[in-house]
C-alpha cells in the first residue's frame, strides 16, 4: 500500500473481500465495486477470513456456475457465527447474474444475505451498505439485512461509477458496451444484463487516458456484444468499434487493444480493416460459433449460418495473416443430431483454432431453449464433448508448438511458481513463461520462444536486458 499524505485519503477501515465468478464483465464489474466502497472505508483484502464485507460476483450462465453461490453462502453463514462471537460482523453481498435472475430465491434459501444487487444498479452499492451496517447494528440470529435492487434503472449505472483507482497492471478491462438484445436460445444474458447499451466514446476515450497515465499499456474492450458498440462520438455523430479502435489507438501509450466478446452477424468489413490497419490491435478474436450446423445454429436463434461464419475467418485471414482465432461451442443442444455434431467437427478441422472454450448444454430457467422438448442424454453430451475437446486440443497444441523457433512480444504481468521466472502474454494471447528480472513486470519485451505446449510457451528473453547472469 502506498503511502497518503492527503488526510481526506485515510487508510481503509474496514476489510472487502470480492469473489469473482463468470466472464471478465464480472471482473470488471467487481474492480468498480471496489472503487465506489473505498469511500466508505472498504480496503480490499486478499483473504475471506479477516473480510468484515464478502461480495459474491456470481455467474449464472451454467447451472454449475450458480449453484456454487449457494454452497458459498452457506460457508458464509458459519463465517458471520463465527465473527459474531468474536464480537465483530460480517456484511455479506450477492452481486452479479445470479442476484439479477434469482434476487427473492436467495433470500428465500439464504435468509442472512444482507445485500443482493443485480449488475446494473451496483452504482447504488455505497447507499445499501449503509443501510446494512445500520441493520447490522441491530442484528437478531441469523438474519441478515435482506435489502434488494435487481433494478434496471433509467440512468446508466456509468454516470455515476467514480475514476477507476490504481490499475493493478500494465493489461486493464474497459467496459465499452452491456447487455444483449440477441436473446440466442440458450443464454440467459439478455435476461440478467439487459438491454443493449454503449458507453459513449467521450467516456471511453476518458476512462482510456486514464488507465494508460496510470500505467497501463494493453486495454481490453469488453463487452457482451461488444462489436455491436455503436456509440455517441466526441462530434455528436455515432461511431461503431472500428471507428473508436481506430481513435483509441491515437492515445499516447496504448500500445495493445483487444476487445471481447463478439458476435458472428457484428463483425462488419469495417472492423475487419481495423485489424489490416491499427498495428496496436493484437491479432487475436474470440469469435464464439456455438456449433457447425445450419439447423441448430438455427434453433439457438443464433441469425448467422455456418457459411457465414467461415466467410468472415476468410476475410478476417486475408486482412490480418497471422490472426488466431478461438470460439466457444456448445455440445447437446436440444435436437442436436450425430450428423449435426459432425458439422461441427468438420467447421474445427476447416478454421483450426488457436484456443476454445467448449461446454455440455446447460438448460437455463426462462429461456426457450429449457422449454424444448427434445434434450439430450447427459452421456450423449459428454461424449460429443471429450471428442469435441480432444480435436480442440490438439489445434492448440499444434499452434503453440508452431510458435517455437520465433522471437515474440510478450507483456510480462505476474511471477511465474519457478523462482525466478516471470508469466506474461503473447499477441496470441499464450502464455508466455520466462526467466526473467521482476523489473520487467509490465514491460513489453521480446522474447525468443523455445518451446509451445498444451497451455502456454516457454522462452528466453532477449540479450541486451541485463538478464544473464
Ligand atoms: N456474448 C457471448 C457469449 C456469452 S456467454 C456470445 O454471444 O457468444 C459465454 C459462452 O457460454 C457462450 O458463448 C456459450 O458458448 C456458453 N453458454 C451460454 N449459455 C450456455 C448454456 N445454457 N449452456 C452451455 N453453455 C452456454
Ligand atoms: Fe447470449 Fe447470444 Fe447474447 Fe451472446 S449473443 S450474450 S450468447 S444471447
Ligand atoms: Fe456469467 Fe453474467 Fe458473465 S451470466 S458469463 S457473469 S454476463
Amino acid at each position: 500500500m502506498t503511502e497518503t499524505t492527503q488526510p481526506t485519503e485515510a487508510a481503509p477501515r474496514r476489510k472487502l473481500f470480492i469473489r469473482t465468478y463468470g466472464c471478465q464483465m464480472n471482473v470488471y464489474d467487481s474492480q468498480r465495486m471496489a472503487d465506489l466502497l473505498r469511500p466508505l472505508g472498504y480496503g480490499l483484502t486478499e483473504t475471506q477470513d479477516d473480510a468484515d464485507m464478502v461480495v459474491l460476483n456470481t455467474c449464472h450462465i451454467r447451472e454449475k456456475a450458480s449453484e456454487k453461490v449457494f454452497s458459498e453462502l452457506g460457508r458464509l453463514r458459519l463465517r458471520r457465527e463465527e465473527r459474531r462471537s468474536e464480537g465483530a460482523d460480517l456484511v455479506v453481498a450477492v452481486a452479479g447474474c445470479v442476484a439479477q435472475a434469482e434476487g427473492e430465491e436467495i433470500l428465500r434459501r439464504a435468509p442472512m444475505v444482507d445485500i443482493v444487487v443485480g449488475p446494473q444498479a451496483y452504482h447504488r452499492l455505497p447507499e445499501m451498505v449503509a443501510r446494512a451496517l445500520r441493520a447490522a447494528g441491530a442484528r437478531r440470529g441469523g438474519r441478515g439485512a435482506g435489502v434488494l435492487d435487481t433494478e434496471f434503472p433509467a440512468e446508466p449505472k456509468f454516470d455515476f461509477l467514480p475514476a477507476p483507482t490504481a490499475v493493478t497492471g500494465a493489461s486493464a478491462f474497459l467496459s465499452i458496451q452491456e447487455g444483449c438484445d440477441k436473446f440466442c436460445t440458450f443464454c440467459v444474458v439478455p435476461y440478467t444484463r439487459g438491454a443493449e447499451y454503449s458507453r459513449p466514446a467521450a467516456a471511453i476515450l476518458a476512462e482510456a487516458r486514464g488507465l494508460v497515465a496510470s500505467g497501463a499499456l494493453e486495454l481490453t474492450l469488453l463487452g457482451q456484444n461488444v462489436n455491436a458498440w455503436h456509440g455517441e462520438a466526441p462530434d455528436g455523430s455515432t461511431w461503431n468499434l472500428a471507428r473508436l479502435i481506430r481513435a483509441l489507438a491515437e492515445i499516447d501509450g496504448v500500445r495493445r487493444l483487444r476487445y471481447t466478446t463478439s458476435h458472428p452477424r457484428d463483425m462488419d468489413d469495417e472492423l475487419i480493416a481495423a485489424h489490416r490497419d491499427v498495428p496496436a490491435l493484437m491479432p487475436y478474436l474470440h469469435l464464439p460459433v456455438q456449433s457447425g450446423s445450419d439447423r441448430v445454429l438455427e434453433a439457438m436463434n443464433r441469425q448467422h449460418g455456418r457459411d457465414l461464419f467461415l466467410r468472415i475467418v476468410e476475410t478476417l485471414r486475408a486482412a490480418r495473416p497471422d490472426i488466431a482465432l478461438s470460439s466457444d461451442f456448445i455440445v447437446g443442444f436440444p435436437g442436436e443430431s450425430d450428423a449435426d455434431f459432425d458439422d461441427t467437427m468438420r467447421l474445427i478441422q476447416t478454421v483450426g483454432f488457436a484456443s476454445a472454450f467448449s461446454f455440455k448444454y446447460s438448460p437455463r430457467p426462462g429461456t426457450p431453449g429449457a422449454a424444448m422438448t427434445d434434450q439430450i442424454p447427459e452421456a450423449v453430451k459428454e461424449a460429443r464433448l471429450a471428442a469435441l475437446q480432444s480435436s480442440l486440443r490438439a489445434q492448440q497444441t499444434a499452434f503453440n508448438a508452431s510458435m517455437a523457433g520465433k522471437t515474440v512480444e510478450v507483456l510480462f504481468q505476474e511471477r511465474g511458481r519457478r523462482d525466478g521466472q516471470l508469466i506474461g502474454k503473447s499477441p496470441w494471447l499464450q502464455s508466455v513463461h520466462a526467466q526473467a528480472p521482476e523489473r520487467l513486470i509490465g514491460r513489453l519485451v521480446e522474447v525468443h520462444v523455445t518451446g509451445g505446449h498444451a497451455n502456454s510457451l516457454a522462452g528466453e528473453v532477449a540479450a541486451g536486458l541485463g538478464v544473464a547472469a
